[in-house]
């Protein structure tokens, strides 16, 4: 699947990868968090090189829906079942400097972007509650929400509120614009190019970065790789990977969309957003999401998602469908900083939630601040909140399904067929025994591959994402294309395939 931000001709084309090349710093990753984070750098003279195992935006940034909203469907009533008002309002705060960061940004380049207003809607009585409660965290946190009966949606809601002048973008054009800003610094950007390894950091030398291709060096290095790829700190033991679905619709003329950006307050989430594409405006309907690897079929997923706009806007054709993989900490609040055990080397962001177009911006400013001595004032307190009651039951419940689905995956690969010979239908993938091993088995365009079906990450057994081909971990969200390449961390290892 291809989602309808990375259907276009690239005008990027990276830099050579340089074996022995010494940076001031290196980002791993080529998403919002480390282009914003590269170009924030190299404005103030400092010399990045970014490292991307794929191409820019191949990520979540490429695969999202883009809204950059303060009104973030029911986030600040969670934060404030577990935080003080000064921690929520340290949030809004982050969030709202990401989003005036980028639409400045945005302002002075030139990129196109659509002023939108926001709103979280509800359809039973249990989502009804939640936005009412939504409406009072946001009223206390400073944000300008209103009640309104008023919605373009084609059913009836419960209560929905808005927050007006909000903004939404194509992901690529940001990106693009922000690897032109950094290239113009003197970056060097350089995909095709996965980190496997960072040794070298505890000494007061320069960090030594493993690569495909070579190692390279940096006084300090920002994982912006989404999940951690280094396990130092165990925060894959800290998120919850999730992946959502989403499609681009072509709605014909007399049937109205709305021109707001919606999203639901209840399960399965239902999100929307326009997109003006060319002289027509698409409809982009995302949602349905689910844990990574723990979902039976995945394309059931999506094509629940395709039937219910189907179903509420009639004659919809769909022109893209495509999923992508955030990640919500068990407290709720994203993750930027230093690296425990990082020699103070290491930076990471992560955790945004869904909510990473402000949030990726945020951590790059709190991240590029304390790299060049400075300390913003919302980032300290976020970065020294104390985890609730709640956020500790949150994680201890996460590690409990880790458990759960590593033990289940191991009982269902024991009592496997031997899978020796057999090759799955086009498009298949199944687990199967080959000896005592578990072996994942799929064929797609005609190729019919044989590998591991344990990650490479803590030994998970695979499962097999009929969505997106691919082979996906239930315990920490690592996933694999058909040939056993890593498309996910935490892992930063291939599946070595069998005999
Ligand atoms: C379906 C969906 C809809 C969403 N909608 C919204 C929305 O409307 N508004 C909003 O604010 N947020 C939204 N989000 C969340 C948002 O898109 C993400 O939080 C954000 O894009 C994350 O950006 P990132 O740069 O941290 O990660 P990514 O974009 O994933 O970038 C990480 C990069 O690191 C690279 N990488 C990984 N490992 C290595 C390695 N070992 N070596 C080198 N490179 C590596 C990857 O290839 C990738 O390019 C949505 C997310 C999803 C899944
Ligand atoms: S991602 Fe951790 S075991 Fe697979």
């Amino acid at each position: 699947m291809t989602s309808l931000w990375l259907d276009r001709d690239t005008i990027l084309t990276g830099d050579a990868f340089v074996p022995e090349a010494d940076f001031d710093v290196a980002v791993v990753g080529a998403g919002l968090t480390g282009l914003a984070i590269a170009a924030l750098l190299a404005r103030s003279g400092v010399r990045v090189g970014i490292l991307e195992a794929r191409t820019v935006g191949a990520g979540t940034t490429g695969n999202t829906t883009a809204k950059l909203s303060l009104l973030q469907g029911t986030v600040l009533s969670g934060l404030r079942r577990q935080y003080s008002q000064k921690v929520v309002n340290a949030y809004v705060e982050a969030n709202r400097e990401g989003q005036a960061w980028l639409l400045r940004h945005l302002e002075e380049r030139g990129v196109p972007f659509q002023r939108r207003d926001a709103y979280t809607f509800s359809v039973t009585d249990g989502g009804a509650q939640r936005v009412k409660s939504e409406l009072s965290a946001c009223r206390a946190a400073g944000l300008d929400v209103e009640e309104t009966s008023v919605t373009e949606l084609p059913f009836n809601t419960r209560r929905t509120i808005r927050l007006a002048d909000q903004a939404q973008f194509n992901p690529m054009d940001v990106l693009e614009s922000l690897a032109a800003d950094f290239r113009a610094h003197a970056g060097v950007l350089m995909e095709g190019v996965r980190v496997r390894n960072i040794s070298n950091v505890t000494k007061d030398g320069r960090a030594d970065i493993v690569t495909d291709a070579g190692i390279v060096h940096a006084g300090r290095v920002v994982l912006a790789t989404g999940i951690p790829i280094l396990d130092r700190g165990l925060y894959f033991a800290k998120l919850k990977a999730s992946q959502s679905y989403a499609a681009a619709f072509r709605v014909p003329g007399h049937v109205t969309i709305p021109s707001g950006m919606y999203l639901s307050a209840e399960s399965p989430g239902r999100s929307l957003r326009t997109y003006p594409a060319g002289r027509e405006e698409l409809l982009v309907v995302g949602g349905n999401g689910h844990q990574v690897g723990r979902e039976p079929s995945p394309r059931r997923r999506l094509d629940e998602l395709l039937a219910w706009a189907r179903h509420y806007f009639p004659g919809a054709e769909v022109t893209h469908t495509w999923s992508g993989e955030d990640y919500q900490a068990t407290n709720l609040m994203p993750f930027f900083g230093k690296l425990p055990r990082g020699g103070g080397k290491i930076f990471f962001a992560t955790g945004y939630n869904k909510w990473g177009m402000s949030n990726a911006i945020a951590a790059a400013l709190a991240i590029s601040a304390e790299i060049l001595g400075g300390q913003l004032h919302w980032a300290d307190t976020i970065q020294h909140r104390i985890t609730s009651p709640a956020g500790a039951a949150g994680a201890i419940s996460l590690n409990a399904g880790v458990a759960k689905a590593l033990a289940e995956g191991w009982a269902k690969a024991e009592l496997a067929g031997s899978g020796i010979g057999a090759a799955p239908p086009e498009g298949a993938g199944m687990v199967v025994r080959q000896g005592r091993r578990p072996a994942a088995v799929s064929t797609v365009g005609g190729v019919t591959c044989r590998l591991s079906g344990v990650c490479t990450h803590l030994g998970g057994i695979l499962s097999w994402n009929d969505a997106e081909k691919s082979w996906d971990c239930p315990l920490h969200g690592s996933r694999f294309s058909p040939t056993g390449k890593v498309l996910h961390g935490p892992t930063t290892k291939d599946l070595p395939a069998l005999e």
